[in-house]
């Protein structure tokens, strides 16, 4: 490689998101570990990834997924040590694949020791300064100083013995860090530089979008928070501008190393905005998830890719692509659900534990195999998420009593939350947690899991663990600079593109065979009609 490709290695890199707590248990305790990772590093080869994402596996109560951190430069001893991440690493590093970590800025856990720390100091103390701490309003100050909800329901202040409030945007478990306090600016650097000796080649950053905020008082009456995608920077808890400042200050720590270390921000904010986090003077990526969003329709589609591409050339940063992750609702389930409200089907559908409306697996399948090769021919870098290789659904069938995300809880049963997308992966076709662990997973696997598992898809030359294999493959070998030619002339339901070299995406969105193009089939997302392309298909063609 010459040097200019190993700096940008990460501009059209396949990035596999691994949820550490469900992808494999080494030592039968239920629960995933760095170990069984480190035992499916041959699988992750043989898939073709470039990279690795793990989510959270730093010492955490799990009262957030991991998402609540007590210690950011340390394992959970439940996932393993810092020897054994370096063994993780190192074997990744030598199948030639790059290791991005989760880092989590915005709250820690409240048992992280600054935050006992605070709780034991006094009003107005420099440790209560790493956090944001208020008095209350009313009387006796028992109101929380602002009518802010959580974004996991419930209010978004918790009262400590001494009376005063402290902010949490997620749970009360995950306290927010002040990013007005120099000592919380400098221990997050000496984070990255401790991960970075270590080896790892890029961050995910969790609530990118969300470290500065303006809390000069009075509090502004907001009532509702979600992640509100303003056009202007004026909300005062999401995407300020300040925030930038931060990660200015992290860009020249990411360049202190060789090649320069990588970060991609998860920043929910209005599309206008998301060049900033995503500029070489920033972050240099940020998740698009508007394709994440986006109807199975060949319309919305196009309008996505156009705008991303557009955005990529003016930031200088290379797009993003992402269907699924471990907050969402795996892609084939959207897909195979009846489009009318969308956001509303899909909870309706988790709250029956699966029964109602009725879910078309098959449809939802096929959809999805289309999208993701869709998505793969695209310029930029894509984002996979754990099991979405197998064609994984969610798993509706979880009953309220195993729910384990915060969301359940807090918002009193209304919205079941992320856990069906969370249920430990199925590897062979039975056995205790099939082939997860040596024992049970933590969350219940449901039955259909077996004929889902690595072990059924791999010897199936037309299975979805198959297909994504031979797409990573040729995608390799098709790789081209960053741009795309539109192929008019499908119609409104088709799209069809071509990249440099020659290489052809078309993707079926209607309901009727329609031919396929000139040029010599690659690969098929699902069986061809004869020189025709079925609905729900994509073909690469060369
Ligand atoms: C991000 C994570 C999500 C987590 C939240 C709070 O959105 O992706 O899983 O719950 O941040 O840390």
């Amino acid at each position: 490689m010459d040097s200019t490709s190993r700096q940008d290695w990460w501009r059209q890199a396949v990035v596999y998101q691994i949820y550490p707590r469900s992808f494999a248990d080494s030592d039968g305790d239920a629960i995933g570990d760095l170990n069984g990772i480190t035992t499916r590093v041959p699988y992750l080869a043989e898939l073709g990834v470039d990279a690795v994402w793990l989510s959270p596996f730093y010492p955490s109560a799990l009262a957030d997924g991991g998402y609540d951190v007590d210690d950011y430069r340390d394992v959970d001893p439940r996932l393993g040590t810092l020897s054994d991440f370096d063994n993780l690493a190192a074997a990744l590093h030598s199948a030639g694949i790059k290791v991005i970590i989760d880092i989590v800025p915005n709250h820690t856990s409240d048992r992280h020791p600054w935050f006992r720390e605070a709780l034991a100091a006094p009003k107005g103390s420099p440790a209560r300064d790493r956090y944001i701490f208020r008095g209350g309003t009313g009387p006796d100050g028992s109101e929380p100083p602002a009518d802010w909800t959580s974004l996991f329901g419930g209010p978004a202040w918790n009262r400590v013995p001494d009376g005063q409030w402290y902010l949490h945007l997620f749970a009360p478990e995950q306290p927010d860090l002040n990013w007005d306090n120099a000592e919380v600016r400098d221990d997050f650097r000496t984070t990255l530089r401790f991960w970075s000796d270590r080896g790892v080649d890029g961050f995910r950053v969790d609530v990118a979008h969300g470290l500065a905020k303006d809390l000069v008082e009075p509090l502004a009456t907001l009532a509702h928070v979600g992640h509100e995608a303003l056009p202007d920077g004026t909300h005062p808890l999401w995407d300020r501008d300040e925030v930038h400042d931060i990660y200015a200050e992290w860009r020249q720590v990411f360049n202190e190393y060789d090649p320069p270390r990588t970060a991609v921000a998860e920043a929910w904010v209005h599309p206008s905005r998301r060049r900033r986090y995503a500029s070489p003077e920033g972050l240099g990526q940020a998740f698009n998830f508007d394709l994440l969003r986006a109807d199975f329709d060949a319309g919305a589609f196009r309008q996505v890719i156009t705008e991303h591409l557009d955005e990529a050339r003016q930031t200088g940063a290379s797009s993003t692509w992402v269907l699924s992750n471990h907050d969402v609702i795996r892609h084939p389930t959207r897909y195979g659900l009846p489009p009318d409200d969308k956001q509303q089907v899909a909870e309706a559908w988790l709250k029956s534990n699966g029964t109602t409306p009725e879910l078309d697996r098959d449809l939802g399948l096929r959809r999805a195999r289309a999208a993701t090769l869709l998505l793969l021919a695209l310029p930029g870098s894509a984002y996979l998420y754990q099991g979405e290789e197998l064609g994984l659904h969610e798993v509706g069938e979880l009953s309220p009593d195993v729910l384990q995300d915060p969301v359940f809880r807090r918002s009193g049963g209304l919205h079941k939350g992320r856990d069906g997308c969370r249920v430990p992966l199925p590897w062979t076709i039975d056995g205790p947690s099939y082939g997860f662990g040596a024992g049970p997973a933590h969350l219940p696997q449901p039955t259909w899991f077996g004929s889902v598992s690595v072990e059924a898809q791999a010897s199936d030359p037309a299975s979805t663990l198959r297909l994504y294999r031979s797409a990573l493959a040729a995608r390799r070998q098709l790789q081209a600079a960053e741009t795309l030619d539109w192929i008019e002339g499908g119609g409104p339901t088709v799209l069809h593109f071509t990249r440099p070299g020659g290489w052809q995406c078309v993707t079926n969105f209607g309901t009727t065979a329609v031919p396929l193009p000139h040029g010599e089939l690659l690969l098929a997302s699902g069986p061809l009609d004869g020189d025709r392309l079925p609905p729900d298909t994509t073909a690469w063609l060369s």
